[in-house]
This record gives C-alpha cells, sequence and structure tokens, in this order.
C-alpha cells in the first residue's frame, strides 16, 4: 500500500519535474522582462554576457528585426562574410573601437548606418538603462570577438538592475507604461489628435481606420519612425506635422504591437 503511494507520488513528482523543463525550454517572449541581475563592481565579463543576452532576447526587443533576414543585419551569425558582429564591429569605422562601434549603434544608429539597410533601428539609449545598455554590447561582443566591457563603463550612478528600462533617458518612466496593448499606445501617442481610427479622433490626417489596406505593416512602422519617409497622397500640404520623436519613445514591441494593429485595419 504504501509502496503503491510513494510510487504514483513519484510519478507525479516526474511529470511536474518533466513539464517544467518543458516550459523552461519554451523561447523567453518578446515582453518578459529579464530576471533581475545587480551588476556590482565586481561583475564578471560571463555575468555581463548573459544579462545582455536577456535583454536582447527580451525586454530590448533586439529580435523584432534583427536575424530575421532581409529588415536587419545578422548579428549572431555571419553577415555577408564578415563573420558575426563580434567579429566585425571593430571594423566597421576608422579608429573606432569595436565597444565605442556598438555603443554609438545603440545610442546614434544613423550616425553609422550598414550599407544595404534602411535608418529605422530605434535609439536604444532612450529605452534601455545603461546597465541593460552596456550588458547588451558585452554580448555582442561574446559573438566572434572578445568582452572588454567591465563594471567601469557602467555610469555609476545608474541603476544596477537589468530589469529596470528607461533608465538611459533621463529617468523617465517607461512610455505608454510599457504596455504593447496597441489602444493604449495609440491614447498615450496621442495619434488621434490628428487621425481618425474607427470613428474616433480628428481628421487633419488621413483616417487610418482602413490603413492596412493601403500600407503593409512594414511600411506604418517606416511611417512612424521617420514620418518623412513617405507622404500620403494628398497630404502634402501637412507634410511634416506628424511628429518624428514616437521611435524615440517607444520601445520596439510595442512599436510592433502598433504597427501590426494598423496594417490589420484593412
Ligand atoms: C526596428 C528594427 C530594429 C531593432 C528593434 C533593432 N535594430 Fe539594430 N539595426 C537595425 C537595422 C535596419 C540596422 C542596419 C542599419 C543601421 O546601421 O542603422 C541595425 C544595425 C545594428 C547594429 C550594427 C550592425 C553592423 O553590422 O554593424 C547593431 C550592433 C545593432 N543594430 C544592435 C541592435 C541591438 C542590440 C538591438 C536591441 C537592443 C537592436 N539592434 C534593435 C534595425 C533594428
Ligand atoms: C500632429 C498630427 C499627427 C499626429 C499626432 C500623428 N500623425 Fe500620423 N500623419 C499626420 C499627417 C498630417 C499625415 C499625412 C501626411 C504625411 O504623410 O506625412 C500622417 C500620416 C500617417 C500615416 C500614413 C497614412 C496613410 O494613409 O498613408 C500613418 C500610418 C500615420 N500617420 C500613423 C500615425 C500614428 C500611428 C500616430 C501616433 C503614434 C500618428 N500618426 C500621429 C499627422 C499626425
Amino acid at each position: 500500500m504504501w509502496a503503491t503511494n510513494a510510487k504514483i507520488v513519484g510519478i507525479v513528482l516526474g511529470t511536474l519535474a518533466l513539464y517544467t523543463l518543458i516550459a523552461n525550454k519554451i523561447p523567453q517572449v518578446q515582453s518578459e522582462v529579464p530576471q533581475a541581475l545587480t551588476l556590482g563592481a565586481n561583475v564578471t565579463p560571463e555575468q555581463l554576457v548573459a544579462a545582455g543576452q536577456k535583454v536582447y532576447t527580451g525586454i530590448g526587443g533586439c529580435t523584432t528585426c534583427h536575424g530575421l533576414g532581409e529588415r536587419a543585419p545578422n548579428l549572431l551569425t555571419d553577415e555577408k562574410g564578415q563573420g558575426p558582429i563580434g567579429a566585425r564591429c571593430g571594423k566597421r569605422e576608422p579608429g573606432k573601437t569595436c565597444k565605442q562601434y556598438l555603443y554609438e549603434s545603440l545610442d546614434n544608429p544613423t550616425a553609422f548606418v550598414v550599407s544595404g539597410y534602411q535608418p529605422i533601428m530605434p535609439v536604444m539609449t532612450k529605452q534601455l538603462s545603461p546597465a541593460q545598455v552596456w550588458s547588451v554590447i558585452a554580448f555582442l561582443e561574446s559573438q566572434g570577438g572578445a568582452v572588454d566591457v567591465s563594471a567601469s563603463d557602467i555610469p555609476a550612478s545608474s541603476p544596477t538592475s537589468t530589469t529596470s528600462p528607461g533608465g538611459g533617458g533621463g529617468g523617465g518612466t517607461a512610455f505608454a507604461g510599457g504596455s504593447t496593448d496597441p489602444k493604449v499606445i495609440i491614447q498615450a501617442a496621442g495619434c488621434l489628435a490628428c487621425h481618425k481610427l474607427e470613428g474616433q479622433g480628428q481628421v487633419i490626417a488621413p483616417d487610418l481606420t482602413h490603413v492596412g489596406s493601403r500600407r503593409d505593416a512594414e511600411s506604418i512602422r517606416k511611417k512612424i519612425l521617420d514620418p518623412a519617409s513617405s507622404v500620403t497622397k494628398g497630404y502634402e500640404k501637412l507634410a511634416g506635422i506628424m511628429p518624428k520623436s514616437f521611435g524615440t519613445m517607444m520601445n520596439a514591441a510595442q512599436l510592433e504591437a502598433l504597427a501590426q494593429y494598423l496594417a490589420a485595419h484593412k
């Protein structure tokens, strides 16, 4: 009797362990915040790389664009015979070390635009804390290169937790409370101060209710990031009115949610 119960308990525990294992193997979802990690003065390169990998696949939203092929250069795998990013970062701009180049890529992405690509990369230092930025740099360096990021690169005054977003932009809180609900994002961005959507809002700018029949998600994303990229026919006189700041306010996951939501408005 006792032996049978023990067997059942064993099977149940075994099953639970298996499911936990499977659950842990499922890749992290975009918006999932990486585990808290405190980067003290003694942080090792290995810890930085591990934290950076979580930022890269999680809160940083880098995989929205990178690693999918056409939209952005491969970072973790070879790009046009130049190797992964850690191997090519030191050769991109004369006089810039790998670390300097990677920081510039995240802080001022349009300073050097990789040929063959559009300048659509958001300013990451506005969305991520310095600890998150420097750990993601360490992670990128580890992809085929040597990691030379250390605790001294991370400003002492910065929050040391890699989970707090928005620290890089002057300590502001996350845009739209970090929500990826397109309606909340539209509300926070004030799109309807100019546009109409499903009967709500103003008529200064094109009605977005059927914008998906004119533009795909790619085109909408581009328009939000760089309103000057394509002016809507018939609205030439109003070109330049649409604010250019959305790309720096929203994080990549929010931008993607908004673009997909509008593209579905056929
Ligand atoms: C909205 C799309 C998008 C997102 C999100 C994005 N990037 Fe980019 N990124 C690009 C594009 C496009 C380029 C190439 C054009 C350029 O240089 O600006 C690029 C270039 C880069 C480069 C230079 C690559 C090279 O070969 O020299 C690095 C490094 C980089 N991104 C890192 C990141 C990291 C890290 C994140 C996340 C924190 C990220 N990117 C998020 C689109 C994106
Ligand atoms: C201050 C007014 C204003 C605000 C705020 C504004 N836009 Fe616009 N938008 C315009 C104007 C004017 C146009 C048409 C002229 C042009 O293409 O630049 C436009 C065009 C567009 C287009 C192209 C429409 C089409 O039919 O091709 C999209 C998509 C768009 N806006 C999305 C947005 C989103 C999303 C937001 C909020 C994040 C937003 N806009 C906020 C003024 C605004």
